[in-house]
């Protein structure tokens, strides 16, 4: 069975989405621990109360020993690292060991509103003062540079004449709920 750690900082409503996938579909891998920096992350929450498993590495550990990171999953079998919601840069050793194994989703149609500063509501902001007329999402490999790897799947959204950046944030993230579980699962099979 491959295994899965996902990497949360935040509410953590992709987490709790891909959580519920794999436990649903036990056959597909395993969710086997979810990784934040921040101890107040609604996502450990989640992970706690489906008895997963949960692991804090603060930002100086990311940072400066990214290798007790990599010791870490290496030690759990991990095989695929689901980034939803992960505030901290990825090190490039992390990156190098798990080469085409780390995936990420971002709430853009990148690379549109992508690159640094571009998260969360600043995002959907962004996109409603450039009057866009759809955004989407991004699920995407990573590598070294920010939200520029190879684009795994994307899909978009209309934007209406009374869309605020508040009513595109709801609907981008029913978006990322329904497919990036499904794309994690696809990856993991094809690893
Ligand atoms: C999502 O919009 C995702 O695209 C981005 O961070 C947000 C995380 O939301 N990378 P949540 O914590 O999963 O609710």
């Amino acid at each position: 069975m491959k295994k899965i750690a996902i990497f949360a900082s935040g509410g953590g409503s992709n987490a709790k989405a891909i959580i519920q996938h794999f436990l649903d579909k036990k056959e597909l891998g395993e969710v086997v621990v979810l990784v934040s920096n921040n101890s107040d992350a609604g996502a450990l929450v989640h992970a706690e109360n489906h008895g997963i498993k949960t692991k804090i590495f603060n930002k100086s550990v990311f940072k400066d020993s990214p290798t007790e990171v990599l010791d870490y999953l290496e030690n759990e079998g991990v095989d695929l690292i689901a980034l939803a919601g992960f505030m901290l840069f990825m090190p490039k050793e992390i990156v190098a060991k798990y080469s085409d194994r780390i995936v990420n989703i971002h709430p853009s149609l990148l690379p549109k509103f992508g690159g640094k500063g571009m998260y969360g509501m600043n995002v959907h902001r962004a996109v409603i003062e450039a009057r866009e007329t759809t955004s989407g999402i991004t699920i995407h490999m990573v590598n070294e540079e920010y939200d520029k790897g190879r684009v795994l799947f994307q899909t978009s959204t209309p934007i209406y004449i009374d869309d605020t950046p508040e009513t595109l944030a709801e609907r981008i993230l029913a978006l990322e709920h329904l497919h990036y579980p499904q794309i994690i699962a696809k990856t993991l099979n094809e690893i």
